[in-house]
């Protein structure tokens, strides 16, 4: 949740709470313009001409590190060293310092999951004007004077790092004795933005580069912006501003700031992907462009390029350049030669982490609202699901169950029974998730404010002294997750007996962690703060809420002796917070048009590396009404993270309250979601072992087909499934793009056909909305649906068979416990199924030490034209007879009851 609003005026603090009725927007005029911004200001103008930076020849050193070196800047006479290291998996790192140090830069290095592994390349040619290497089928030549870098694939040029001589890095330098308009033009000293004095202590510090990506159309990435996937050119308007904070009703389409920052874009062109990952945690603004409108002929336009290896060749005039500025930090760049969009998803995941299998709970159906007031409110809600059977797998408590919002702390009179209020929940398979922010209430009545006093854990401002903000409580400081001894303290604080009232059914929702400071400049933290280490809070600021999620992750293992998987949720995320947390899009609004946009919001954080994503269902400000609240809970079923919340000025919207017709549409669309579990564990699991998101944008699959480029109104959930939301009031069609020349798509709910590739207008109900079954593809379902899907554990899958142009199909299907780490002691069954010469078979891929007692009631068949009576199993019990039944108008046919477990290998022949 957000703030209303806040007026700081001089020494008295104005606390409103505006109704949310009476502002539709965003205060835009409290957050900077790149031109406010004095770093963004000054890189942004960076001339394209000749870049003074050139690198020392004879420094260079070759060796099995890498390439070494120094570089100057020929202008000012500074020396920097670099590093070019090859990577496994045809990634490229670059990284420049400054080899005076005055002070360290910061380097988020938490982001990482660990130190990337070095691969052996080849030195090809080291002459005077540039250095050639080859690793695998990517050959890199590092061009002295000026400083380039370019990256082919085979013959292809790929990447240019500093194609347009943007490079800056601008060195610490001593403080000039006074501060006046000449050495503070651009904000270089001290920075003003409403009341707030920016003290810069160390000065400019900028860095930034420019990278073109010659064969690209398309850019992706940079969540989070309430904006495409595929990004827009930003030559008319601000840059894509990553600077996590909290922002009130967001707008839509904008490069504005959100709650999270991931440095990472992939640039996808016909014939290839590759991706960029900017290693920075500072502010960081950046620039999109086409080539051809960069106004100047950069090195991948102007000329014929000379291939050492591959003779000469002339480079189209396309491409796309990017330009990144981060306010501090060194220049860490990872280059990740994909050649493939799967391959690019991939290399990332292997630099900062997949996440791990999340508790198989957290992908069911979670209610939450700010706030339920007490313990019986809970019960009566979660009563309530029975009642009117819907399935239900988490209650969500928001600030107010605390005392006097004092996190580990239950309020005294609404929740004086936590117990027994989580045991009744737990007695239905169901968790408690419970909001824990940052924040700390300056009471000296709090153990937590007295030991962090006490122990100095918290964030120091400019001065010294412990920094104090307004946010939930009044009055309050912010731990220092930097700090080793506050994370131990911290994470300590969940051990079982210390949060009285918890249990191991009890997760955690990590709110507010940007940080949110209400009075704070652009609604956060002074970037002049000092952390453990003397890093100010400019160094760290968008690395803040990781820290924050790796604390509490490290809580929740420890509570449980490392057994147990922790659920935790975060607004603010990083490059890396896939490892610990699912997120969400914030604080949106009950509009259609915030409906829309969680698609590509989603999209663009899988393609960040974070899947686990959602939006509030319903909207979190306002009032949805009934149409745009079933429509929101059918599209959220096919984004991974599904929970329902709203504001505490909202009416009471849980699915009963809603009218009967719509209580069905939404019981049916939670139905749904859980009968799809299998699938998005399976597609966890995939995403775990491979990288590959688990929601994916067109594009990602259908590489080559340019219409898919720009498409974010649909998705994938996998590779089988096509979903195209409703996302507009009293529409009875909708334009579906299917993709793919020989492809079948099949209606999940009538099986009917679509051959065509492209646009089809599509007749829709408020049933539901188009979901299409990818021919080829074999989903895994449970059709029992029960009040939670903890109880769903041992029960019968459905398989849908869905055969391609070809009469094939494959997929898979992956279990455990749901809730423990023993899959990583091989307690797991991964099985394969494939459908090839009217035979269906499964098999298992791994040992299968998982013990279940899951077995398979039906396979449904579609798309199969020859008319099938029965079916031969083969498996342990030998060789018996199956039952099919044909029909003609869906061409499917329906084997009931296949009786057999999924622990065992088996066969189907039709006949
Ligand atoms: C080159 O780098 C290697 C590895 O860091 C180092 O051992 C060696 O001393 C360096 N050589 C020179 C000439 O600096
Ligand atoms: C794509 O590859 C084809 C075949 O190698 C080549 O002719 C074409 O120029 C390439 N296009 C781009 C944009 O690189
Ligand atoms: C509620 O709606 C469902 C589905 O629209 C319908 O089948 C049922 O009869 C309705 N019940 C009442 C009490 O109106
Ligand atoms: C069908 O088979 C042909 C020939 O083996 C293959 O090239 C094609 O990719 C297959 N189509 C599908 C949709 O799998």
């Amino acid at each position: 949740m957000g703030v209303n609003y806040i007026i700081f005026n001089h020494f008295i603090l104005i606390f409103f709470f505006i109704s949310l009725y009476h502002i539709n927007a965003v205060d835009r005029s409290k957050f900077k313009t790149c031109d406010q911004s004095g770093f963004c200001k000054r890189l942004r103008a960076s001339k394209p001409e000749l870049s003074p930076f050139k690198i020392i020849r004879n420094s260079i050193n070759v060796s099995s590190i890498g390439v070494e070196g120094s570089l100057v800047n020929a202008d000012t006479e500074d020396f920097y060293s670099f590093l070019l290291q090859f990577l496994e998996d045809n990634t490229i790192r670059l990284r420049i310092n400054e080899n005076k140090i005055i002070r360290h830069r910061y380097q988020p290095l938490k982001a990482l999951i660990s130190e990337p592994y070095q691969h052996p390349f080849e030195t090809i040619e080291l002459l005077d004007d540039y250095l050639f290497f080859k690793i695998g089928s990517i050959k890199v030549k590092f061009i002295v004077s000026p400083l380039k870098l370019e990256i082919y694939n085979k013959d292809d040029l790929v990447i240019v790092a500093n194609d347009l001589g943007k490079f800056v890095f601008e060195h610490y330098r001593p403080k000039p004795e006074t501060i006046n308009e000449e050495n503070n033009k651009n904000g270089e000293w001290e920075e003003r933005f409403h009341e707030h004095i920016d003290a810069k202590r160390f000065g400019p510090m900028a860095v930034g580069m420019d990278f073109s990506f010659p064969g690209a159309t398309n850019i992706y990435g940079l969540p989070s912006h309430a904006d495409s996937v595929s990004l827009k050119t930003t030559g008319n308007t601000d840059p894509y501003r990553l600077y996590n904070t909290d922002i009130f009703e967001y707008e839509l389409n904008e490069r504005m700031a959100l709650y999270g920052a991931v440095p990472v874009i992939q640039a996808h062109g016909l014939n290839q992907t590759v991706g960029l990952f900017w290693l920075n945690a500072a502010e960081t603004w950046v620039n999109v462009q086409k080539l051809s409108e960069s106004g100047f002929n950069s090195n991948v336009m102007e000329k014929i390029v000379n291939l050492v290896a591959g003779g000469t060749k002339l480079v189209q005039n396309s491409g796309m350049n990017t330009h990144f500025m981060s306010e501090t930090g060194i220049l860490d760049v990872f280059f990740m030669c994909g050649p493939s969009f799967y391959d690019v998803t991939r290399q990332y995941s292997r630099l900062t982490g997949a996440a791990p299998l999340p508790p198989y709970f957290s992908l069911g159906y979670h209610q939450s609202r700010w706030n339920y007031n007490d313990q019986d409110d809970v019960k009566t809600v979660a009563e309530n699901f029975d009642k009117y059977d819907i399935p239900l797998d988490v209650i969500w408590l928001d600030i107010e169950y605390t005392h006097d919002k004092k996190y580990f702390t239950w309020d005294p009179l609404k929740f004086n029974d936590p117990e027994s209020m989580v045991h009744g929940l737990a007695a239905k398979g169901r968790k408690l998730v419970i909001i824990i922010d940052p924040h700390i209430k300056r009471d000296f009545g709090y153990f937590l404010h007295n030991d962090a006093t006490h122990r100095g854990f918290y964030v120091k401002n400019k001065d010294g002294n412990d920094y104090e903000g307004w946010c939930w409580p009044g009055s309050s400081s912010y731990l220092d997750f930097l700090n080793p001894e506050v994370n131990e303290y911290y994470s300590s604080r969940y051990l079982l007996e210390n949060f009285k009232g918890t249990s191991e059914d009890v997760h955690i929702w990590n709110d507010m962690n940007e940080p949110s400071v209400f009075n704070g400049p652009e609604v956060t933290m002074p970037k002049d703060c000092i952390h453990h280490g003397d890093w100010e809070h400019r160094d760290i600021h968008n690395i803040y809420g990781l820290f924050y999620v790796m604390a509490t992750y490290d809580g929740l293992l420890k509570r449980s002796g490392g057994k147990k998987r922790p659920f935790i949720l975060s607004r603010s995320f990083f490059s890396g917070t896939q490892r610990y947390a699912a997120i969400w899009t914030g604080d949106n609004m009950a509009e259609w048009g915030h409906l829309k946009m969680s698609i590509p919001m989603c999209l663009s954080s899988a393609l960040g590396g974070i899947s686990f994503c959602g939006a509030d269902v319903g909207g979190f400000f306002g009032n949805p009404d009934k149409q745009l609240f079933s429509r929101w809970y059918q599209t959220g079923v096919y984004l991974p993270f599904y929970r329902a919340h709203s504001h505490i000025d909202t009416k009471r919207r849980e699915p009963w309250l809603m009218g009967n017709e719509t209580m069905h549409l939404i019981r049916n669309a939670i139905r749904e979601r859980q009968s799809l579990m299998p699938l998005y564990y399976t597609l966890f699991y995939e995403h775990m072992q491979t990288g590959a998101p688990v929601i994916r944008p067109l594009v990602m699959e259908f590489p080559k087909e340019k219409e898919t480029f720009d498409i974010d109104d649909q998705l994938l959930l996998g590779k089988s499934l096509l979903i195209k939301p409703v996302v507009e009031a009293d529409v009875t069609h909708v334009d579906v793009y299917f993709p793919g020349a020989n492809e079948i798509w099949y209606n999940k709910y009538t099986y009917q056909q679509v051959k065509t590739n492209g646009v089809k207008t599509i007749k829709i109900s408020q049933n539901e909305i188009p979901v299409y079954i990818r021919g080829g593809s074999i989903i895994p379902i449970r059709n029992r649906i029960r009040r939670s899907s903890a109880l769903t554990l041992h029960d019968p899958f459905t398989l849908i068979v869905a055969l391609d142009i070809n009469g094939t199909a494959s997929g898979q299907l992956y279990l455990d416990d749901g809730e423990s780490f023993e899959y990583r002691n091989g307690k797991y069954l991964l099985l394969h199924f494939t459908f090839l010469n009217n035979q269906l078979m499964s098999k298992i891929v791994d040992d299968g030490r998982f013990k279940t007692k899951a077995w398979i009631e039906k396979i449904i068949i579609i798309g199969i034209p020859n008319m099938f009576r029965t079916g031969i199993i083969n498996s342990d019990r030998g060789q018996e007879e199956l039952e099919a039944k044909y029909n003609t108008d869906e061409y499917s046919l329906t084997i009931r009851k296949p009786g057999v477990s999924v622990a065992v290998e088996w066969s189907i022949s039709l006949l």
